[in-house]
């Protein structure tokens, strides 16, 4: 394993709507779906290859990505039938500065609801009681829905967009809980 990597846990993280949870094959033909959404294709990070098959092979890596310390790649799932709800993850840890990236994604059909505003902000809040002092959010700026997200969740503006980058917004370990928590 990379000494340098930051290799997380599994967190057992839930409230009355949904849980955290690793990735299961049988959620692929709702990964897929996912990844045909307009909106998840143009602000978030989404695989070149994306059919059914290699939603199959994106989630059968995951635990390898995680025990790699690449990333942490959460499902979002239904408390009542663990269906897919959307996704939260961590990755592109920093260990000197003990940090990392978090990104995330609702299914259409979960949003308008705050359910990706109690996740994220769960698994920040996480995060930063333990491995992580800062957690970091790259959003568009045309990016309402998520820009208004982070603000719920706590998050600071590090940097403002630029001509080509995503504005950056942090939460650091000790700053006051967001509106969400
Ligand atoms: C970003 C994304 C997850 C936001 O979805 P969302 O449904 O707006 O987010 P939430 O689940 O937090 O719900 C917030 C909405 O529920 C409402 N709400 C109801 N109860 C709430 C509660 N307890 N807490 C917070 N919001 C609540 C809010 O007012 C808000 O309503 P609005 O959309 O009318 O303003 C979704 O648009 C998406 O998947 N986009 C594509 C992927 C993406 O952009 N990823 C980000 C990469 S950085």
């Amino acid at each position: 394993m990379d000494e340098r990597a930051i290799v997380l846990e599994v967190p057992e993280l839930s409230c009355e709507t949904f849980r955290l949870r690793q990735w299961r094959i049988e959620d692929a033909p709702d990964l897929a779906e996912a990844w045909k959404d307009p909106q998840i294709l143009s602000d978030s990070v989404v695989p070149e290859k994306r059919s059914l098959g290699d939603a199959r092979k994106w989630i059968s890596r995951t635990d390898v990505r995680r025990r790699a310390g690449v990333a942490l790649d959460l499902v979002v799932a239904d408390c009542d039938d663990d269906s897919l709800l959307g996704e939260v993850s961590l990755y592109r840890f920093d260990k000197s500065r003990r940090a990392a990236l978090i990104s995330w994604w609702l299914a259409e059909s979960a949003r308008g609801d705050g359910i990706a505003t109690r996740a994220v902000n769960m698994l920040a809040e996480w995060a930063l009681a333990g491995p992580l002092t800062a957690v970091i959010a790259e959003i568009k700026e045309t990016n309402v829905k998520s820009l208004a997200l982070a603000q719920r969740c706590g998050f600071d503006l590090l940097r403002p967009a630029g001509d080509s980058t995503p504005a950056a917004f942090v939460r650091r370990a000790g700053d006051p809980k967001g509106r969400a928590s």
